[in-house]
């Protein structure tokens, strides 16, 4: 073969392989091309190779020279067909980072309603000078009944009616017939009153506080009742301390935490521990609502804690936080506060 066949041969080859190698999109037509020019068996390089076994032998150095050249250029093309295509591989699929776009915002929660209601009675009554006090959920007869003047023969001290608890020493009792239990009674207290007994027994008159949290009646939830519920205590016993206090102060009270006027009003009841006792109703835009229980600790209580009822006197109250809650926000089930849906809950 003539030496400049055989050079054009191998320019033909070249330019033929870039162009598979450039336009090859992906590593699996990378591949392809390679075989096809470089491939050890039959490449189109490989036959080129046969072809200067027929140049003449006084042309061959030459020959030999740009068949080197031709396989190093091969080579080179194959390495930048490689390198691209693996680096379009190992790019991002997704739109470039914009970093002028607005962040994602979190979705933040805040306290339950509930919660809200809670810490709002708390601030309204301690600018009414009262101050916070605890009692347990979990209590005795004597604190939930006893001393507030529920004798065991009433109806509210009943099973059905509470929920009593199933101590280990109960149960054991009761499995061995022993009439008399060596433990004491417990159960889940059913009003907040418990907490009035226990701050007047470890405190010397005057007292004025208010006790907020969870009690638990066997009651069938509806739109106003719940079995767990939690109910906003005071209290306040001092020198002369009469019914007007009382309405004056829950006048106060409702007027701070509804805003604007509100009127009570007051209806003949009966609580074991009050004396007189009232049902407390409270009207906020043309509407009346029962809010809770109240009147004057009973002089009974008063013993029972060790004060003189000819000495001090004083005014008890116990209202539902739910159905305040539910008042002010005009929200007509109770219910909703506890389903835990915060399409509901983010509204307040
Ligand atoms: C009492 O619990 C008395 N301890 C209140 C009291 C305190 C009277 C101090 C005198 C002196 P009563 O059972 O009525 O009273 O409950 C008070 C309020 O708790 C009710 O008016 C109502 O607002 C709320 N309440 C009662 N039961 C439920 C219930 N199952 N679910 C939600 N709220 C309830």
């Amino acid at each position: 073969m003539a030496l400049s066949d055989f050079l054009g041969e191998l320019d033909q080859l070249l330019a033929a392989a870039q162009a598979a190698f450039s336009a090859a999109p992906d590593g699996e037509a990378v591949e392809a091309a390679r075989i096809e020019f470089l491939g050890a068996k039959s490449g189109r390089l490989k036959s080129a190779q046969q072809g200067l076994g027929t140049v003449d032998k006084a042309d061959k150095p030459a020959a030999g020279k740009r068949f080197n050249e031709i396989k190093e250029a091969l080579d080179a093309a194959l390495q930048a067909a490689q390198d691209r295509v693996a680096q379009v591989a190992a790019a991002p699929t997704g739109p470039a980072l914009d970093p002028t776009l607005p962040g994602k915002k979190p979705r933040l929660g805040h306290l339950h309603p509930l919660t809200q209601t809670i810490e709002d009675l708390k601030e309204i009554m301690g600018r009414l000078g009262f101050s916070v006090a605890k009692g347990p959920e979990i209590e005795d007869e004597w604190h939930n009944f006893d001393a507030l003047n529920i004798p065991a023969s009433h109806p509210a001290r009943d099973p059905l009616e509470n929920f009593y608890l199933s101590t280990a020493e109960a149960l054991a009792s009761s499995a061995t017939n022993d009439a008399a239990p060596k433990s004491k009674p417990l159960l889940l207290r059913s009003q907040t009153s418990t907490v009035q007994i226990r701050v007047m027994e470890k405190t010397p008159p005057p007292v004025r506080i208010i006790s907020l949290g969870r009690v638990y009646r066997p009651d069938t939830a509806d739109a106003t009742h719940y079995p767990m519920f939690h109910q906003i205590e005071g209290l306040l016993i001092d020198r002369h301390v009469t019914m007007a206090d009382l309405k004056s102060v829950l006048r106060l009270f409702a007027m701070s935490y509804f805003g604007g006027e509100v009127h009570i009003r007051f209806r003949p009841s009966f609580f074991p521990f009050t004396e007189p006792s009232v049902e407390v109703d409270m009207s906020w835009h043309d509407r009346w609502i029962e809010m809770g229980g109240a009147g004057m600790v009973d002089p009974h209580v008063l013993k029972a804690v060790g004060y003189d009822p000819e000495q001090v006197s004083g005014f008890a109250f116990g209202l539902g936080v739910e159905r305040v809650c539910a008042r002010r926000h005009g929200v007509t089930d109770i219910r909703e506060f506890y389903k835990n849906d915060v399409r509901f809950l983010e509204q307040f």
